[in-house]
């Protein structure tokens, strides 16, 4: 191993030694290599101000274009001519040039007239010794011809979005991901109507989402999540009915889920999870009708949804509820959408029975019902308990159990108690069963067992306690 390694190093070194021979050889070719001296220049001083003046271009890279590429830099020939069309700047690949500590935005980038797309991924990384604000002045330049821009990963990159990114007419995708920028979201950005891809999101952008996003009919992705955008949504996201993915979760966005949301006919991702929409679940969110993932938990949504028509979501494969406030009971229309493997109802206020049919769905694997006043037997077979495991969430659901006769303490849904055969009695047609054990004066076992749990409170105990006195009362009538 360590022998071929040598080897290889070595291969790599003769190699290099070759080229290096090659481009002293070659020199005159390469001078006469079809590649304005401007251009040139203008590339080697804009990467030497993001990488450190220790990088000299011109001597290291003497033909960018042609036989000594830059990791990260591409070019493509306009009019006979050698231009540079993509600049990545930061480690994206293992040989790619890593940023100085004190980056330089020079005016010479913005001299790279055919610059298709420009990324900087974790290259503005100390927000406390070298915080970087991006300039702005001179994104005109690049409007011609910039389809793609990118900063990805840089926590020392702050201040606002510079207004004169709405001068980039041209970019189908700005990404703004994982930075440390602030203040609201310039209006201009709705300018940029060949956008298909806008992320903003993981920044600390504050305001509201401007009204001029409606103007991005050809969006397809729109991410803003994980910043602190307020306000209600502006009417006309309804209108970018080409969206594929929406994602405004963990902001401070609140109002109804308007009407207008229904136009997202293509829609597959609705993530609007940690936030503070209200006004309930309206049908109109069920008539996009291509969603597979509609993600709304942590909002004080309320209301119910027992009364919409959840027939429409037939692509539907995650649905998360969880901590939205909802009360009522749990349709049995859910048990309808064939591709569901996420259910999500945890901690709200859900009351009834559950309907039986939801073990029926082929594809569920995670089925979350805690937190809530569910009521009665739980009505699933040891064989979907034992498919599901830590994916079944019931606990917490105080008048909820589960048959005891039907399975094996291994695979009984975690928090929730066995239903007392005494319980049972309360049921005036049940009470036959009473003869199957007789034993009623039989210890509380169970109760011993299911305080067990974590989730069994003292008050439950009680409540628990308080069944068992009126059983006994009722065995006494009964006997006497
Ligand atoms: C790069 O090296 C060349 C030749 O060694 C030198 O003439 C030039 O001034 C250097 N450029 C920079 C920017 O250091
Ligand atoms: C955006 O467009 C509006 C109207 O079309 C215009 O008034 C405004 O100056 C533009 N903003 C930018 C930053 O381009
Ligand atoms: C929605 O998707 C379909 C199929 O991919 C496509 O033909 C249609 O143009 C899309 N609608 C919009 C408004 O983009
Ligand atoms: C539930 O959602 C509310 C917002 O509606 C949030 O404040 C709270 O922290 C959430 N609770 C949990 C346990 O996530
Ligand atoms: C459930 O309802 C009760 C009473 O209406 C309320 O106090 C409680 O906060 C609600 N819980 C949730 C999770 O919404
Ligand atoms: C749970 O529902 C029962 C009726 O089924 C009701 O008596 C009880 O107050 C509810 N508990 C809570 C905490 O809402
Ligand atoms: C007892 O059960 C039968 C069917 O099992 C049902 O028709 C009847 O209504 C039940 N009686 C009561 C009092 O619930
Ligand atoms: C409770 O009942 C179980 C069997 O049902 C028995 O093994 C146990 O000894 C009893 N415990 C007490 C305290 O009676």
């Amino acid at each position: 191993m360590l022998i071929s390694g040598n080897h290889f190093i070595l291969a790599v070194c003769i190699l290099c030694l070759g080229v290096w021979c090659c481009g002293q050889a070659d020199n005159t070719e390469a001078a006469a290599a079809p590649m304005e001296k401007v251009e040139q220049a203008a590339l080697y001083s804009a990467i030497q101000g993001f990488v450190g003046n220790w990088w000299n271009g011109s001597d290291l890279y003497p033909d960018p274009c042609g036989w000594t590429p830059i990791q990260g830099v591409s070019c493509d020939i306009i009019g006979g001519l050698w231009y540079i069309t993509t600049l990545s700047i930061g480690p994206v690949h293992d040989n790619s040039l890593a940023c100085a500590s004190n980056v330089e935005f020079r005016p010479q980038l913005f001299q790279l007239k055919h610059l298709k797309s420009l990324s900087f991924f974790s290259c503005f990384i100390s927000p406390s010794r070298h915080p970087f604000t991006i300039p702005s002045d001179n994104w005109e330049k690049l409007a011609g011809n910039l389809m793609s821009l990118e900063f990805r990963s840089n926590p020392g990159l702050i201040g606002q979005i510079p207004t004169s990114f709405g001068y980039l007419k041209k970019l189908q995708s700005l990404v703004l991901l994982e930075n440390g920028l602030t203040g609201e979201i310039p209006t201009g950005i709705g300018n940029l109507t060949n956008l298909n891809r806008l992320v903003l999101a993981v920044n600390r952008f504050t305001g509201k989402i401007p009204d001029s996003f409606g103007m991005l009919k050809e969006l397809l992705i729109l991410d803003l999540s994980r910043n602190s955008l307020s306000g209600h949504l502006p009417l006309g996201l309804g209108g970018l009915t080409s969206l594929l993915k929406l994602d405004l979760s963990n902001n401070r966005l609140k109002g109804k889920l308007f009407a207008h949301i229904a136009c997202l006919k293509n829609l597959t991702l609705l993530d609007l999870r940690h936030n503070r929409f209200s006004g309930g679940l309206s049908q109109h969110v069920l008539d996009m009708l291509s969603l597979e993932e509609l993600m709304l938990s942590c909002n004080p949504l309320g209301g119910d949804i027992i009364s919409l028509d959840w027939q429409n979501l037939q692509k539907l494969v995650v649905l998360d509820l969880t901590n939205t406030s909802l009360i009522g009971e749990i349709p049995e229309s859910l048990s309808g959408l064939k591709r569901l493997r996420h259910l999500g109802l945890g901690n709200n206020n859900l009351t009834g029975n559950l309907p039986p049919k939801l073990a029926s769905l082929p594809d569920l694997n995670a089925l979350y019902l805690n937190g809530n006043n569910l009521t009665g037997v739980l009505p699933f077979s040891q064989v979907f308990y034992g498919k599901m495991g830590k994916r079944f969430g019931a606990w917490n659901n105080p008048n909820l159990c589960y048959p005891v006769g039907s399975m094996t303490t291994r695979n009984a849904p975690y928090g929730v108690k066995p239903c007392q055969r005494g319980v049972t009695l309360l049921e005036p047609n049940t009470t036959a069963k009473l003869g199957d054990d007789g034993n009623l004066n039989n210890n509380n076992s169970h109760f011993i067992a299911a305080s067990g749990f974590p989730s069994y409170n003292t008050r439950r105990l009680g409540q628990l306690i308080l069944v068992d006195t009126l059983i006994t009362v009722l065995l006494l009538h009964l006997f006497l």
